[in-house]
C-alpha cells in the first residue's frame, strides 16, 4: 500500500470539520459535502452526551483552534506584512476563501492529499474562486521528493518574502516520530525565507487534566472513526517547546486558546483547555 493511500482515511474527517465550520457562520454552503451533513447527525448524540455530563463541547473546541489561527493569521497580515500563505491539509476549510476575499494582495496556496486537493479546487474553480494568487496543489507532507512533495510547493514563493504556513487538525493523526519528521522537513524547507512562521494546533497527553479518561475515550473512538490511530503529542508547553526546536525552529510560543475564549466570541468553559495553538518562527 503506498503512503498516500495509507493517510487517505483522515480525509473524511474534514467533511465533518467542513460542516461545522459552515454551521458556525464561518463557511460558504458551497463547502458542505452530504458526507459532511451525515457525520454531524452521526455524532450529534456523543456530543450532546459529552457537553450534557462532561461539559466538554467538541464544536467549541474545534472553534477555539480554527479561530485562534485565524488571528493569528490576521495578525500577521496586518502587523508583519504578511502576503504568502501555505495551508497544509487544508481540506474543505474556508480559510483561504475568507482571507483571499479580505485580503486581496494575498498568495494564498492550499495544499492537501491529490484527491482532496483535487476536489477542493474544483470546488473554488465551480464558484469563481480560484485565481493564480488562491490555488491548490497536491501534496503529502511525507514525500520526500517529486511533485506532491513540500520543495515543489515551496518553490512556487518568493523566498525574499516572509511566509506563514498553517496546518489545522493535521498533527495528532500522526505518530510522534512521523509527525517530527515531516517539521524537520519543513523547518528545512522554511529557511530560506526572509521570515517565516509556522502555525498549528496540537492536542497534548495533558494527563493531569480532570477530563483525561474521557479524552483518552473520545480518542479512541476518533482513532475507530477514522480506521487509524489518533495521538497526543508531549506532555506540556516546555515539551512542546522543546520538541519544535529540536525540528530546527527557533523560537516556539504556546498558547492556549481556551484562555482567549471570550476575545474569540466563544462560551468560556468551567473545564481547562485540552487543545494548544503553537506558534514557532525560523
Ligand atoms: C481533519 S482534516 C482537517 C481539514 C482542515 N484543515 C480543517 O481543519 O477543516 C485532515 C486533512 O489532512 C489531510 N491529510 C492527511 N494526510 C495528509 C498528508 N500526508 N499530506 C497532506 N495532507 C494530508 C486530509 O486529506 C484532510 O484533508
Amino acid at each position: 500500500m503506498s503512503e498516500r493511500v495509507l493517510h487517505s482515511h483522515i480525509s473524511p474527517s474534514a467533511h465533518f470539520t467542513a460542516y461545522v465550520w459552515f454551521r458556525r457562520g464561518l463557511s460558504d454552503a458551497a463547502f458542505v459535502s452530504p458526507f459532511g451533513r451525515f457525520s454531524h447527525t452521526l455524532l450529534r448524540p456523543v456530543m450532546w452526551a459529552s457537553r450534557q455530563f462532561f461539559d466538554l463541547d467538541l464544536e467549541s473546541m474545534l472553534l477555539l483552534r480554527h479561530l485562534q489561527i485565524d488571528a493569528s493569521l490576521h495578525r500577521a497580515i496586518e502587523s508583519a506584512g504578511v502576503r504568502q500563505v501555505v495551508e497544509i491539509a487544508c481540506g474543505l476549510s474556508p480559510r483561504g476563501y475568507r482571507f483571499t476575499q479580505r485580503y486581496p494582495q494575498l498568495h494564498y496556496i492550499e495544499a492537501d492529499l491529490p484527491a482532496m486537493a483535487g476536489r477542493k479546487g474544483q470546488l473554488l474553480a465551480e464558484n469563481h474562486w480560484l485565481s493564480p494568487r488562491h490555488h491548490v496543489v497536491s501534496v503529502d507532507v511525507f514525500a520526500e521528493e517529486g511533485p506532491y512533495s513540500l520543495s515543489s510547493a515551496f518553490a512556487q514563493l518568493n523566498h525574499n518574502e516572509p511566509v506563514f504556513v498553517i496546518t489545522e487538525g493535521l498533527v495528532n493523526y500522526f505518530s510522534r516520530e512521523q509527525i517530527e519528521l515531516f517539521w524537520t522537513r519543513l523547518a528545512t524547507q522554511l529557511r530560506p525565507f526572509r521570515a517565516a512562521s509556522y502555525v498549528t494546533d496540537l492536542y497534548p497527553e495533558l494527563q493531569m487534566h480532570p477530563r483525561y479518561r474521557q479524552i483518552r475515550w473520545g480518542v479512541d473512538l476518533v482513532g475507530r472513526l477514522t480506521r487509524g490511530e489518533y495521538y497526543l503529542h508531549y506532555a506540556d508547553a516546555d515539551a512542546i517547546e522543546a520538541g519544535f526546536k529540536g525540528c530546527g525552529f527557533a523560537e516556539v510560543e504556546v498558547v492556549d486558546p481556551s484562555l482567549r475564549a471570550a476575545d474569540l466570541g466563544l462560551p468560556v468553559s468551567t473545564v481547562p483547555g485540552l487543545v494548544r495553538v503553537v506558534h514557532a518562527h525560523m
